[in-house]
């Protein structure tokens, strides 16, 4: 299959890569790769030794491959993958919890827009006859081929289907034929993220619908979904991994067992904050010895006032999720600092005060204020030996400075 100017289309290659030269074509890349290759001469190489045709495509896996290793594993030696679809997977990690959380086992499930396959291949892992639909011919040759090379075939059935028209046909709990489903919709479009949810792919109707035709489902969302969008009895869980949240879910009625949940990857193990109920605003009181950064699950999820609880915190100001107390706090939802000085934000008074306690180098952090950090931060450098990290924010109401962590030391 050819387009017009002779150019190979995206499955024509693909397919290529998948035959016995294919596949020896691209572990030479990815050994040429390893030892170092430069795109150029790496190509140049390739080409003389596997023929153009194939030298091209088979470099190009071996990147991607190279790039999804550290969260893909051993998998990531035999995926097949495009920059778009490798852009689009969520962790393997998070996708294997999903599908345990689904209690597929034994059962039949549906990822409902599979791309490669990531969710599709948890299910099948997890147990589940899958049925992976794309209505995307790429998403559909790349889910199968990767089924097959992590030898999950026999459970996993590819089909080319409209999401939209499988849900709207969704009757008795299930979709697809299926009582359970995973459904990642598309948030993207010529590489921009979409915000608004009545543009994703499928769009919002079809997300609400899933999820109230059907009770064992997930569905992956925007993390800066409006919380009013979510529906009654649907659990919002977010999920955080390295300070950022990597993913956020909606669980249908029938697997949903709190109002949210806040969700922290910490090694192997995954923590989790719940609440039955909205646990309302932390009160707020005056800057004490430490300030708390809480995780930004805990934030997106708005559990901030349980972690106020817990650690007998309050906080700065009623709109800004920064905590504040004299004890410090031994907890991984939080993120410490020590209060050094606490200053209304002036320019020259914070930067004479950092001259004052020796501080050269500081790292600036904010909320609730528009002041750009790393601006900041050139202008606040200093002679000094020592570091700092300050912090702009409100308190009370008022743009305020935070001198913490000062060490002269270093
Ligand atoms: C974000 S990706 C899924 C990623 C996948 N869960 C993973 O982790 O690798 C969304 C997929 O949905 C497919 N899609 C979007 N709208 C669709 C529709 N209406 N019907 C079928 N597939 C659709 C896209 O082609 C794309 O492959």
């Amino acid at each position: 299959m050819r387009h017009a100017g002779g150019v190979p289309d995206d499955l024509t290659r693909l397919r290529a890569l998948r035959t016995p030269a294919g596949q020896r074509a691209t572990a030479r890349a990815a050994d040429l790769l390893a030892g170092g290759a430069e795109v150029l001469a790496g190509l140049t190489r390739l080409r003389a030794e596997v023929g153009a045709e194939l030298a091209g495509p088979a470099w190009e896996l071996a990147r991607l491959r190279a790039r999804a290793r550290p969260v893909f594993g051993a998998d990531a030696d035999v995926l097949l993958l495009t920059a778009d679809t490798l852009e689009q997977a969520g962790r393997p990690a998070l996708a294997a919890r999903r599908a345990a959380r689904l209690r597929v086992a034994g059962s039949d499930a549906a990822d409902l827009g599979c791309a490669s396959g990531t969710d599709a291949i948890a299910l099948a892992r997890a147990g589940a006859a899958v049925v992976a639909v794309d209505r995307d011919p790429v998403a559909r040759e790349l889910t199968a081929a990767n089924a097959a090379a992590l030898g999950l075939a026999d459970r996993v059935t590819v089909v080319d289907a409209d999401v939209v028209d499988l849900v709207a046909a969704a009757e008795g709990g299930t979709v697809a034929g299926c009582r359970a489903a995973v459904l990642d919709p598309a948030r993207r479009a010529g590489g921009r993220r979409r915000l608004d949810p009545d543009r994703w792919s499928p769009p919002w109707p079809t997300v609400a619908a899933l999820l109230d035709g059907v009770p064992r489902a997930v569905v992956k969302v925007a993390p800066g979904l409006d919380h009013a969008r979510v529906p009654e009895g649907v659990e919002a869980e977010w999920v955080s991994a390295g300070g950022t949240v990597v993913e956020a879910l909606l669980w249908g009625r029938g697997v949903s067992t709190a109002w949210r949940r806040a969700s922290l990857v910490h090694g192997d193990a995954v923590l989790e904050l719940t609440a039955d109920e909205d646990p309302g605003s932390a009160p707020t009181g005056p800057v004490g010895t430490w300030l708390h950064e809480p995780d930004p699950a805990v934030i997106r999820s708005g559990l901030v006032a349980l972690v106020a609880a817990d650690l007998g915190a309050t906080l700065v100001d009623p709109t800004i999720a920064y905590l504040t107390s004299d004890a410090p706090a031994a907890s991984p939802w939080v993120a410490s600092y020590r209060v050094d000085a606490v200053l209304p934000f002036h320019l020259k008074r914070l930067r004479a005060l950092l001259r004052a306690r020796g501080v050269g180098r500081v790292v600036v952090k904010k909320r609730g204020s528009a002041i750009e950090p790393e601006q900041l931060a050139r202008q606040l450098r200093g002679p000094g030996d020592g570091s700092a990290t300050v912090v702009v924010t409100r308190v009370a109401g008022r743009p305020t400075a935070l001198v913490c962590g000062v060490d002269p030391s270093r």
